[in-house]
């Protein structure tokens, strides 16, 4: 008697989960209903952002792609530490996550709790503004849907393991976006983010002091760019703050200087030097260096891709009232 009873019962929860769920879907028009303003509301906040302070672009881009490649784009990533649990943000590779991302991101999410209580999700406002910063800053136009809900965990250890970092080998990197659904042309352009922002000294002070026996600096680097990086971070373990533009040329600008970089042995990360060694990266590196509209398709396609991986529903997620906090610890 249990036995059919039990079986009906696995196969209509079977059918269940196969249904879409409507209140969980992305879409473009997610918020249309429930809060037509959103979009001009963030719109005018992020614009004043950008010109006060220009680093942010650069800040919010890397945010949103730690936030994604960790377990899902789900703004686990603006959770601070509490007395209970650390979050992601003290996780060592939070290396300095620009403190201009964070301010964005509470500015846009007090104005939008204003105008429509408990709607907009945090991971979503994380999404579309580094999608409206990239194009502020020259970058392509790609869709990002909206819907996503927000973690109600965030665990720093999670963290560190996904994250890339620039020591790895370039298989290693390879395998590590290879997880996640990403291909080897997927992860150059993804990469080509670098195209912006900044890093400290110590994310490439192994290249540039007692490098080998042989040479003080990686010999990959162009020798009056290595001098050049040796003069400025002299004092890096003083002052950790110092830190060298991603691309040199037009470190505020999106467009593919990166990867003409690259070429010139202009790359400052150990990782974006690499993608010129490795046959399976460097077509893309090549390509990209060629023609910018190549790298603006791929990077726009990629980066719809990153913003829908993994993303959370009602079932597993909430709309968080304060994006640094999950609700059931607010008072
Ligand atoms: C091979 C993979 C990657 C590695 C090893 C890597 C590593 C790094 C490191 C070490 C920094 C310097 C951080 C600091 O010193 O504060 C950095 C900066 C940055 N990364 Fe990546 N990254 C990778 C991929 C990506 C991707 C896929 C994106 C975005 C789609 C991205 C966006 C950025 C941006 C915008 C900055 C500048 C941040 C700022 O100026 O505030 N990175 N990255
Ligand atoms: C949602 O709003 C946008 C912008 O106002 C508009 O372009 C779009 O047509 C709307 N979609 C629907 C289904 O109403
Ligand atoms: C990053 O982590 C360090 C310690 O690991 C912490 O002192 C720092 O406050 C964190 N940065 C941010 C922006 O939270
Ligand atoms: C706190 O950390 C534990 C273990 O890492 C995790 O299972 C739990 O979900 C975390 N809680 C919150 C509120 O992040
Ligand atoms: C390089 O190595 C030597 C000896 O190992 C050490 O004395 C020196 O401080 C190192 N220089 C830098 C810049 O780290
Ligand atoms: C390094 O520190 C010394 C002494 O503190 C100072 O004179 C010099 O200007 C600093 N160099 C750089 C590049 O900051
Ligand atoms: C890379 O490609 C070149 C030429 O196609 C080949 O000679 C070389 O062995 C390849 N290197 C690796 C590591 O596969
Ligand atoms: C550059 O790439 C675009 C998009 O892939 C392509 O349509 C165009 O023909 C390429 N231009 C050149 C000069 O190869």
């Amino acid at each position: 008697m249990a036995f059919p009873n039990s079986l009906f019962l696995l196969i209509l929860f079977s059918l269940l989960s196969l249904l879409p769920s409507t209140q969980s879907r992305l879409s473009v028009d997610y918020y249309n209903k429930t809060c037509p303003q959103y979009h001009n509301i963030m719109q005018r906040i992020i614009a004043d952002k950008q010109i006060s302070a220009p680093t942010t672009a650069a800040a919010i881009l890397r945010v949103f792609f730690h936030d994604c490649i960790v377990n899902g784009c789900d703004a686990s990533i603006l959770i601070a530490s509490n007395a209970f649990n650390k979050s992601e943000l003290d996780s060592d590779s939070n290396l300095s996550l620009a403190g201009d991302a964070f301010d964005l991101i509470t500015r846009v999410k007090t104005a939008l709790e204003l105008q429509c209580p408990g709607v907009v999700s945090c991971s979503d406002i994380l999404a579309l503004s580094a999608r409206d910063l990239v194009i502020m800053v020259g970058g392509p136009f790609y869709e990002v849907l909206m819907g996503r809900k927000d973690s109600k965990v965030s665990d720093p250890s999670i963290a560190e393991s996904n994250l890339p970092k620039p020591t790895m080998p370039m298989s290693k990197l390879l395998s590590l976006f290879s997880t996640k659904g990403f291909s080897a042309e997927e992860m150059v352009a993804l990469v080509g983010a670098h195209t912006i922002g900044f890093s400290h000294c110590k994310e490439f002070a192994n290249r540039i002091f007692n490098f080998s026996k042989t040479s003080e600096y990686d010999p990959a680097y162009n020798p009056a760019f290595a001098q050049g990086l040796r003069k400025l971070c002299a004092n890096y373990t003083k002052d950790p703050e110092m830190s060298a533009f991603n691309d040199v040329f037009t470190p505020g600008k999106f467009d593919n200087m990166y990867y003409k970089n690259l070429q010139r042995g202009l790359g400052l990360l150990l990782s974006d030097q690499a993608m010129l060694m490795d046959n399976k990266t460097r077509p893309f590196v090549d390509l990209f260096a060629a023609n910018q509209t190549a790298f603006f398709y791929s990077f726009a396609r990629s980066m719809e891709k990153l913003s829908v991986y993994k993303t959370k529903t009602d079932k597993d997620g909430e709309v968080r009232r304060r994006c640094d906090q999950i609700n059931t610890l607010q008072i």
